[in-house]
């Protein structure tokens, strides 16, 4: 191999890196550039250099024909330093380790089950990327690791999703990770995760330019003229795979020129004719087998014996189109390109039957299904239908761990399979299994395509059959917020459902009412959700009551019928605690749809308990996709309870397997749970304002509950540091109108508080009347805290008018109320309300009395907001009244006609507006501005309105 030419600059990059990662920091880098370029080269120079007794080099590669091999890359990088790391100290994997990465690492598998190891980690993928981080990190307390990934354009799923979590953050401490890749190829998922590390400023990149003429001369033959070089150069673009190869093209007579333009797959194809033809076949024999290769099982495979493949092995080596690797007998090719070239130029009747053998060969060695799917589904005809059964099983065998991977597979066996009637039974297992494992993988789209397939199989009449994929492929599209085309599939079944068929028909009915639901229908959603409750009445199946019932429960507690949902809800819970995890397994949707429901009853404890179990199985078993709802009512029973920092772990859980699963509403709808537990957690408004304004992109133009709830918690936070008018009326929007009705009527008296705080704040006393007036309506029904809500709304409205007493008491009822209810953070907020109206009604004692409550609730729920809500109040509790009036209004020392200026600036209207609104001269307003500002001593119009809604009573 020609000495490495050029690259300084790139080097030294990499060793300031090393020296980083060697001084205790963490660097993740990337190597791009166009294939050929010295990517790989580069890696390998840098793995050379970093070789060092007081480090560990990792070096992983990904390869374009095996890129279906799940965690390929990283077995590659990381098996054997973890067996080795092992051997030493076998403490290294604690049993929550060898949970999770069993099915990862063979490693693992060696070193055996003791240690704790309860059960199977099925696919529980965001669990196992973060424990395959713990053990890196647990590694690199040893030596700092120098982590190379390279052509991780041909990166498999399931390692792509580690890294795509690995760059979500910082990288770890005393560890440097490089990938090189070729950015055109690159999957988008770390596409994006890539681009999103480099704009946080935690990915460096290095782009490898061409070579110079200069350094290209130093690459190819010494006795090539210059003539030859300059076309060479030309030719090739700097490129030094390319220059290497025309460099090979040289003849005695030269180098022929007129190959010099052919593009590079064929320019190394060009390479291939002059050799012989055991040469050939060692060569093609190894591209089937894969990068690097055994020469000695590829002699096998090309059929020859020892030392004919001596002779060809020695051709390869001399043409310099096979390298060793430095372990025996194992060879890499000159470059993966090379082997692309000659795996494209061999004759397909002999790959098929090099695969063939590649299969009994690998079987032979006693390598399972798993190792040969690969050369099964290269090797088999249409037809072959051991084939379909070895791809089948290969499937079944890595579904959990790499649903992805299973999905290609069966995907495979079903192109294998031939059309027939007889046929048709098997093709619609495939279809349903590779259906599922498109779902486990997050493919849902495709997933419901797949079913759709299915469902045309389905001769018209076997209903039976039809329904529950029927009802699947109503589930993806509630998923992808497509209701309309959910409704109306679910409908035409309903109708060309004859008499009779009782169990479809509540199965129907069921996902008629979770979708009404979904999308805000609510009353309708009840209609659908009595009615099934009817028809299952007295079916003695667990699974399909269990259903019904609680459909019936979320759709009557969101329409204000306690006593209906607690009773559902109660018989609902009592099946769910009697079926065992496999029948529950099948009940995922509905144990969520019974936890939520318990959340609206105010059973906190048992909506936990119910989506807990629920949200274990979903990992356990790989079923993601309901995975974030189920979460997201665990985070809200955190978040109301206080414990913010679990509700914000949980949201965060909820936000990766969203993203994972691509599903939108799920992620909206955790970005902006994520975004409730930061605010109150952290006092300033800048990174939940950042997660809401995500939340309400990722709703998109999707009504339904997400778009819902983002554009909530983007209003509430808002409000607190500008003008919510905007976001206020979209919310109204979302919420189906004045009457709110798109929300269910326990979560309306909180919508409508927030409605009568952004009124205030614009200063509309009517319209906050008519919100108050609202909560009041809907809070009789409620539990949650509906009086409690309504009444701080009214607390709101009174300290606005002036009545400060009433405004105390009325948040003083609140706060009891929320106390009671258990919910420490509202009651805390509550508090901080009354506070205030103590103060300004002159109670100083009262107010400091809730100020010290307020206090204590911020600890022990870690909010520094509400911390922040109690010093703000003491600034405002005056030491002797007099010399404190300003403080408590700091709107004390301008005039009447300055304060309505004052309060018109702060809705964001411009002089000439106020002007306009004043009958007055623009003059004048831009003179009252000014004598406002330095009056406020503020600097500046923006900051009036900061002022007026951080001391006005309308603010929280
Ligand atoms: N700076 C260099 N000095 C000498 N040889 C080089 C240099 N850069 C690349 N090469 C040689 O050029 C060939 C192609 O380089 P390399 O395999 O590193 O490309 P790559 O960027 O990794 O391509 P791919 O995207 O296909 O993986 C190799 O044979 C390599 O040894
Ligand atoms: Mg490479």
């Amino acid at each position: 191999m020609a000495p490495l030419v050029g690259r300084r600059e790139e080097i030294s990059r990499l060793g300031h890196a090393l020296s980083v990662v060697d001084g205790g920091g963490g660097v993740f880098a990337t190597v791009i550039g166009e294939p050929g370029i010295g990517k790989s080269r580069l890696l390998d120079h840098l793995a050379t250099t970093a070789a060092d007794t007081h480090r560990t080099v990792l070096f992983g590669r990904a390869t374009e024909f095996e890129r279906h091999q799940p965690f390929g890359v990283l077995i590659d990088a990381l098996d054997e330093t973890v067996e080795t790391a092992l051997t030493a100290d076998p403490a290294l994997a604690d049993g929550q380790t060898k949970n999770l990465l069993m099915p990862v690492l063979p490693a693992l598998r060696r070193h055996g089950n003791g240690g704790g190891v309860t059960m199977l980690a099925g696919n529980d993928r965001v669990g196992r990327c973060r424990e395959l981080r713990r053990l890196l990190r647990r590694l690199t307390t040893a030596r700092p690791i120098v982590l190379l990934l390279d052509d991780v354009h041909w990166v498999d799923q399931s390692s792509a999703e580690f890294l795509d979590y690995l760059l979500r953050h910082p990288t770890d401490p005393r560890l440097l990770i490089v990938l090189a890749y070729r950015p055109i190829q690159l999957p988008s998922l770390l596409a994006h995760s890539i681009d999103r590390a480099k704009a946080n400023g935690w990915l460096e990149e290095i782009e490898l330019p061409p070579l110079s003429i200069g350094e290209a001369a130093e690459l190819v033959v010494p006795t090539m003229s210059s003539r030859e070089l300059r076309a060479t150069y030309k030719a090739s673009g700097g490129n030094p795979l390319y220059l290497e190869a025309i460099s090979h093209q040289r003849t005695k007579r030269g180098v022929s020129l007129d190959k010099v333009d052919l593009p590079l797959p064929a320019l190394l194809v060009a390479e291939l004719p002059a050799m012989s033809t055991d040469g050939l076949h060692l060569l093609q024999a190894g591209a089937v087998l894969g990068d690097p290769f055994d020469v000695l099982h590829a002699a096998a495979l090309a059929e020859l014996d020892n030392p004919a493949a001596g002779v060809a092995l020695d051709e390869l080596s001399e043409r310099d189109l096979v390298r060793p690797t430095g372990s025996v007998r194992v060879y890499r090719f000159r470059h993966p390109l090379v082997r692309s070239a000659v795996y494209s130029q061999a004759k397909r009747a002999w790959l098929v039957h090099a695969h063939k053998r590649a299969v009994e060969q690998l079987r032979g060695r006693g390598v399972s299904v798993v190792g040969i799917a690969h050369h099964v589904a290269q090797a088999a005809d249409l037809g072959d239908l051991d084939a379909v059964a070895i791809l089948e099983e290969a499937a079944g065998k890595v579904v959990m761990r790499a649903p992805a991977t299973a999905a290609r597979w069966l995907g495979d066996a079903e192109r294998l399979l031939p059309q027939s009637a007889e046929t048709d039974p098997r093709r619609m297992r495939l279809l349903g299994r590779l259906a599922d494992a498109l779902g486990r993988s997050g493919q849902l789209a495709e997933s419901s395509r797949r079913l759709r397939d299915l469902v045309k199989l389905v001769p018209a009449d076997r209903h039976d059959i039809r329904v529950p994929y029927i009802c699947g492929i109503a589930e993806a599209d509630h998923l992808a917020g497509r209701f309309d085309r959910a409704r109306a599939q679910l409908q035409t079944e309903l109708h060309a459902l004859s008499q009779g068929h009782p169990r479809e028909q509540a199965a129907l009915h069921v996902s008629l009412a979770t979708g009404a639901f979904l999308r805000g229908a609510l009353t309708e959603a009840l209609d659908y959700a009595r009615q099934a409750n009817t028809l299952t009445s007295d079916d003695a199946s667990p699974g399909r009551r269990l259903a019904a019932l609680s459909a019936h429960a979320i759709t009557a507690a969101a329409t204000g019928d306690m006593q209906t949902a607690a009773e559902a809800s109660a018989k609902a819970s009592a099946i769910a605690d009697s079926l065992d995890d496999e029948q529950a397994t099948d009940q995922l949707v509905h144990l969520g749809e019974l936890a939520w429901a318990n959340y609206y009853l105010g059973l906190h404890d048992q909506a936990l308990r119910v989506a807990g179990r629920a949200a274990e199985l979903a990992r356990r078993t790989g079923h993601v996709s309901t995975l974030p709802y189920l979460l997201l009512c665990e985070c809200k029973a955190h978040q109301l309870a206080g414990r913010l920092r679990q509700a914000l772990d949980v949201a965060s859980q909820a936000e990766e397997i969203a993203r994972l699963n691509g599903s939108d509403d799920h992620l909206s709808m955790a970005l902006a749970a994520k975004a409730e537990a930061v605010i109150w957690i952290d006092g300033s408004t800048e990174p939940a304002t950042q997660l809401a304004v995500r939340a309400v992109a990722a709703a998109g133009w999707r009504t339904g509950v997400a778009g819902r709830k983002a554009v909530f918690v983007l209003t509430e936070i808002t409000l607190a540091t500008g003008d919510a008018q905007r976001t206020a009326r979209q919310l109204v929007a979302a919420s189906g109108g004045p009457t709110l009705p798109a929300w269910p009527l326990t979560s309306q008296p909180r919508v409508f508080e927030l409605l009568t705080r952004t009124a205030l704040a614009a200063g509309d006393i009517a319209r906050a009347q008519r919100w108050v007036a609202g909560a009041e309506q809907a809070a009789t029904h409620s539990a949650l805290g509906g009086l409690s809500y309504a009444n701080r709304a009214r607390a709101w409205l009174n300290a606005v008018l002036g009545d400060h007493k009433l405004a105390a008491e009325l948040a003083l009822a609140a706060a009891e109320g929320f106390g009671n209810t258990g919910f420490p953070i509202e009651e805390g907020y509550a508090r901080a309300v009354a506070a205030r109206a103590f103060t300004s009604a002159n109670a100083d004692a009262d107010a400091a009395a809730e100020l010290r409550r307020i206090k204590r609730i911020a600890q022990s729920c870690e909010s520094t907001r509400l911390a922040r809500l109690v010093d703000r109040n003491i600034n405002a509790i005056p030491r002797s009244s007099a010399a404190s009036l300003a403080e408590r209004d700091p709107y004390a020392a301008l005039s009447r006609r300055e304060r309505e200026v004052a309060a018109l600036l702060a809705t964001g209207m411009t002089n000439r507006e106020i002007a306009n609104q004043l009958y007055v001269t623009i003059r004048t307003i831009d003179a009252h501005v000014s004598r406002i500002l330095r009056k406020l001593d503020v600097p500046s119009r923006a900051a009036v309105v900061g002022l007026q809604l951080s001391s006005g009573t309308t603010q929280g």
